[in-house]
């Protein structure tokens, strides 16, 4: 799809839950990128990112820590403000932050802060003990991305940020996991670092759009982080693309990371993992 080709309700219209669904089920693929800020919230509004993430990486992009764990509720609240502000069209998804969600009472008060400055759906990280949750805050209104995989909350319990899903119960764990996520009622699923053959596979198991960062070409959309596809990260990971090697300006870098997702041209096999 060339950017003359992008339909108007991906220009214009306001990008909705049931919008994604729609694209999944009409096997379209639609991208999304990390914003902490206003400008750039706003320069990913203007050039058509289906999906903005307010995600717990600000604890590195931003705040300079090593992983995600420092990052606060209230961080996470200010963030959200600034990127609503920017960005009227895209999705607006919010990472809830390590251990405000350990029990659905938990949960539901992290989920309404968020959901109270702009969210429009939060994401959560974990694996089984997550279904309830999902459940609880699902019944009460609130909208959950279920990310599995790689799930940088847990990075010491997993002894670094390393794929995920290589064995063969660790995989039927996974893709059980994303069956019970939506059948407790999550609208998406993210899958991050995960071989490309179970992505495959979960995105076919189940109805709800699939997101995938590190999880190959077969997913219904793709992520990154925007400080990645800039070129901005010392060392960035095997699936990251630094658009700002073919393209002159941030503007054109976003629009190109669209247009590959929406294409399928991004990710190509050097950015993915086999199990
Ligand atoms: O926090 C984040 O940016 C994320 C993505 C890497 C998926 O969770």
């Amino acid at each position: 799809m060339s950017e003359s080709e992008i339909p108007p309700v991906r220009k214009t219209k306001k990008i909705t839950l049931p919008i994604l669904q729609k694209l999944k089920n009409e096997g379209q693929k639609f991208a999304t990128l990390t914003a902490y800020d206003f400008s750039m919230a706003s320069t990913i509004n203007d050039n058509h990112i289906e999906v903005i993430l307010v995600g717990d990486s600000l604890g590195m992009t931003i705040q300079g820590h090593t992983n995600t764990l420092p990052v606060s509720i209230e961080d996470m609240i200010y963030h959200t403000k600034c990127v609503v502000a920017g960005a009227p069209l895209p999705l607006i998804m919010v990472d809830m932050p390590f251990a405000t969600y350990s029990t659905a009472q938990d949960a539901l008060i992290t989920a309404a802060q968020l959901m109270r400055v702009g969210a429009e759906i939060v994401k959560l990280e974990g694996k089984d003990w997550l279904i309830p949750i999902i459940a609880k805050l699902s019944e009460q209104g609130i909208p959950v991305c279920a990310h599995f995989g790689l799930t940088p909350q847990f990075v010491h319990q997993l002894g670094g940020f390393k794929v995920q899903g290589r064995t063969k119960s660790a995989a039927e764990d996974m893709l059980n996991n994303a069956k019970a996520a939506e059948a407790a009622g999550a609208k998406i699923i993210l899958l991050e670092c995960v071989p490309v053959n179970l992505a495959k596979k979960i995105t076919k198991a189940v109805k709800i759009p699939v997101i995938g960062i590190g999880a190959g070409k077969d997913t219904d959309a793709q992520v990154l982080v925007i400080q990645d596809i800039l070129g901005l990260t010392k060392r960035p990971a095997r699936f990251v693309k630094n658009y700002m090697d073919q393209e002159n300006n941030i503007q054109n870098a976003i629009k190109a990371f669209g247009q590959e997702v929406r294409d399928g041209l991004y990710p190509e096999p050097q950015h993915s993992f086999e199990s």
